[in-house]
């Protein structure tokens, strides 16, 4: 059975944006494959986390992947610094990587221009997330388009590494979802929706209660037009349909037949009930999976021990193939 691996950073709180782009697609496709999803917590320290928050984020993200429908009894769900041989591929692929490749990346330049210091790690990031991928074989890799260039170059890496050293790695293929693999942020609908914008209308975060969904939504950005437009829309009207067809499921043709010509106050009140109806069964499932003291740590101590074999067996078959020192 193929393998399919993805990850998300312990920061901030999670949103509709990771939800559609993402997590949706990873409780979707869990049963196709062999899956591997994982809270990728030495990501998360390539910028300044306080520690105890850290902590408390990393269980609560992985109460939250449950809660929208990973199933621990057939996917694997970890945490990254769980499962050492994660950083141990890092190192043997960072060998193979040309630091031009990595300076080229558009999130390495956009995060590391607001930092003071730029640490390494910022810019080692894609290379860790070549090796949690590459460290599985996996095939396929669901995320939102923000992570396409990241995944191009995990396969340059892969590629690499191939030629080098003989035939090593699957070539891992991105998965996008048909809508929403970018939301937007509802303020600011030229910038993809993000955790860690400040905003309080930025983002729908996935525990927002009813009245504050209703509220961001109602408030988003639209533009001059007082109804929809399909011909002339902006960006923020594009991005509210985006969000009710991505949580409804329905068709580009039902979508315009039905919102065509909707004064923007009605659209918005469609469009936050679509919300709050898909979120409210995924928020009492987290209440409930919070509530059950050590389930989470349980799912996440299983899921590495699952794993933690193929990750070894790999770390092994990489020091064996570039005549690094293995015990037999
Ligand atoms: P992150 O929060 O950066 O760890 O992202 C976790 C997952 O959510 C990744 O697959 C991202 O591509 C996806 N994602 C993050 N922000 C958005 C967004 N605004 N729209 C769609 N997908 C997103
Ligand atoms: N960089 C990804 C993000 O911020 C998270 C991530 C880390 C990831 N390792 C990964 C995604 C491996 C897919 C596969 O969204």
């Amino acid at each position: 059975m193929k393998r399919v691996f993805s990850g998300i950073q312990p920061t901030g709180s999670p949103h509709i944006g990771n939800y559609l782009g993402a997590l949706k697609n990873w409780a979707k496709i869990q049963y196709d494959y062999e899956s591997i999803y994982c809270i990728v917590d030495l990501h998360a320290v390539t910028i300044y986390q306080e520690p105890k928050e850290l902590r408390q984020k990393i269980e609560e993200l992985a109460g939250m992947l449950l809660a929208i429908g990973i199933d621990p009894t057939h996917s694997s769900l970890v945490v990254q610094s769980a499962i050492p041989q994660h950083a141990e591929l890092a190192w043997m692929l960072t060998c193979v990587t040309p630091v031009g490749w990595l300076e080229r990346m558009t999130q390495y330049k956009a995060k590391s221009a607001a930092q003071e210091t730029i640490g390494d790690g910022l810019l080692q990031y894609p290379v860790l997330m070549a090796a949690d991928i590459l460290l599985y074989n996996a095939a396929i890799v669901p995320v939102g388009d923000d992570q396409s260039q990241h995944l191009e170059l995990a396969r340059d890496i892969a590629g690499r590494f191939n030629s080098l050293y003989g035939e090593t790695f699957v070539m891992p293929a991105t998965h996008l979802p048909s809508v929403g693999a970018r939301v937007m942020g509802l303020d600011e609908p030229d910038k993809k929706m993000s955790k860690s914008a400040t905003g309080s209308g930025h983002a729908v975060s996935l525990l927002d209660p009813p009245e504050v969904i209703r509220k961001k939504i109602m408030r988003a950005t639209t533009d001059s037009n007082p109804a929809v437009d399909f011909e002339t829309m902006g960006a923020g009207v594009q991005n509210l349909l985006t969000i009710y067809q991505a949580f409804t499921g329905a068709l580009d043709v039902d979508v315009r037949a039905h919102f065509s010509g909707m004064r923007y106050g009605d659209l918005k009140k469609q469009v936050a009930e679509a919300v709050v109806a898909a979120l409210s069964p995924i928020q009492e499932r987290y209440k409930q999976i919070m509530d059950e003291t050590g389930y989470v740590a349980k799912v996440l101590d299983e899921g590495a021990k699952r794993i933690t074999p193929i990750a070894a067996e790999t770390v092994e078959v990489v020091k064996k193939a570039m005549g690094l020192y293995t015990a037999s």
